[in-house]
């Protein structure tokens, strides 16, 4: 019994920190164990919970790309980068590459 539920707990935690999104740009922006891009910018990458955060769906790819790169490294800094440089920790260049391909390819 006490070792079925280790097992369960064992597989659940696997589970939850394994990176099977790891190249899945739409699963990375929705996951908020990966800063929870859809909280801010939208579900669909174009409807931002304020409204003077930008629109991601449909933009250029390596533009997107280089923002994710600048807001980062905090070579970006804008009044309203910082709302974002704080999570920005939680994804690294594989996953912004994933995340710039799917945000380009919305409609
Ligand atoms: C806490 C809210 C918040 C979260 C979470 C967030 N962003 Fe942002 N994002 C912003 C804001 C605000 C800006 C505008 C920053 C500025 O003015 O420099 C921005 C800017 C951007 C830009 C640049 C857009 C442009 O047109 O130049 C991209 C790309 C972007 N975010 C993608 C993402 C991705 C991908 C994630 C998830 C990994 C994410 N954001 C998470 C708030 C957020």
């Amino acid at each position: 019994m006490k070792k079925n539920l280790l097992t369960i707990m064992a597989v659940l935690l696997l589970s939850s920190t394994a990176p099977v999104y790891a190249l899945d740009g739409a699963a990375i922006y929705k996951n908020p164990a990966k800063g929870g891009c859809a909280a801010c910018h939208g579900k669909d990458a174009k409807s931002p919970i304020m409204n003077a955060y930008p629109k991601l769906a449909g933009q250029n790819e390596a533009y997107l790309l280089q923002q994710l790169k600048d807001i980062k490294s905090g070579k970006r800094n804008n009044g309203m980068s910082a709302a974002m440089k704080g999570i920005m920790h939680m994804v690294n260049d594989e996953e912004m590459k994933a995340l710039a391909k799917y945000l380009s390819g919305l409609k």
